[in-house]
């Protein structure tokens, strides 16, 4: 039997179990009203903002180079930067994978098409930029070392499908790393929606079989917390 997109949606939604649904709420400021595991999702940020991607006091605020140290990568990694933006990081980790890869993804091919230009105007040849959609991040099946998102989860509309589709393009022993502004501390200067607790993403990685493995806690304004299917170990 043949069934239209908003019957095979309604019937997605009722395989999935009660704490991983969706629901709706009135919009917050920088939220877009619809509800995952007891957080409202984020406003995505435009291409229009891209500038403050390149931002060049980002260096001292993000410390981007320590975040690609504490991601420990072998030179023949390969690396998936989804949510990739202009390329910031996927370019400062083409650098440490010279004979591996890097995967730029993102969804807004305005984002892509900046990435590009950097690309050339760097000479980096082992990133390959990458249209993904809000529901799949298009990922090779289990080809993926490392999976980095930085400053970019708490915006999937689709969480739950995105990150379904990340496990799947993960090997055996990859893992997922997130970069997120430590939404305990209410001294980070960014909007609460743009924020993520440890124990928030943490309990969203348990619904996809992912736990806590590592995290690098020495950053100004941001946890990096490194999540893979083995049993939590103490970081
Ligand atoms: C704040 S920017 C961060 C960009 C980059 N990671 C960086 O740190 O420079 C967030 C990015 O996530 C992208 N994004 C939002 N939802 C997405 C989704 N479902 N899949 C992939 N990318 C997404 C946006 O298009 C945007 O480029």
């Amino acid at each position: 039997m043949r069934v239209g997109p908003a019957l095979a949606t309604f019937l997605a939604l009722l395989s999935l179990p009660a704490w991983a649904q969706y629901s709706e709420t009135t919009p917050s400021q920088d939220g877009i009203g619809v509800v995952y595991m007891g957080r409202e999702i984020a406003r995505v940020m435009g291409h229009e903002g891209a500038d403050w991607l390149e931002r060049p006091e980002r260096v001292t605020e993000e410390q981007p180079d320590r975040v690609v140290e504490a991601m420990q990568l072998k030179a023949t990694d390969v690396v998936a930067d989804i949510g990739a933006g202009t390329g910031y990081f996927s370019i400062r980790i083409a650098r440490k994978v010279p004979q591996g890869s890097v995967i730029g993804e993102d969804i807004q091919p305005e984002m892509i098409g900046l990435m590009k230009v950097k690309l050339a105007e760097t000479g980096i040849t082992n990133v390959k930029p990458l249209l993904g959609t809000t529901e799949d991040p298009k990922l090779p099946a289990g080809g993926v070392d490392k999976v980095l998102m930085v400053d970019a989860y708490h915006e999937f509309d689709k969480p739950l499908e995105m990150m379904q589709g990340i496990v799947k393009g993960l090997k055996p022993d990859g893992q997922v790393v997130f970069v997120e502004y430590r939404g305990e501390d209410p001294n980070v200067p960014i909007l609460p929606h743009h924020k993520l607790t440890e124990a928030q993403l943490s309990k969203e990685m348990a619904a996809v079989g992912l736990h806590l493995v590592r995290k690098y806690e020495d950053l100004p304004w941001q946890h990096v917390l490194f999540y893979g299917r083995e049993a939590a170990k103490a970081p």
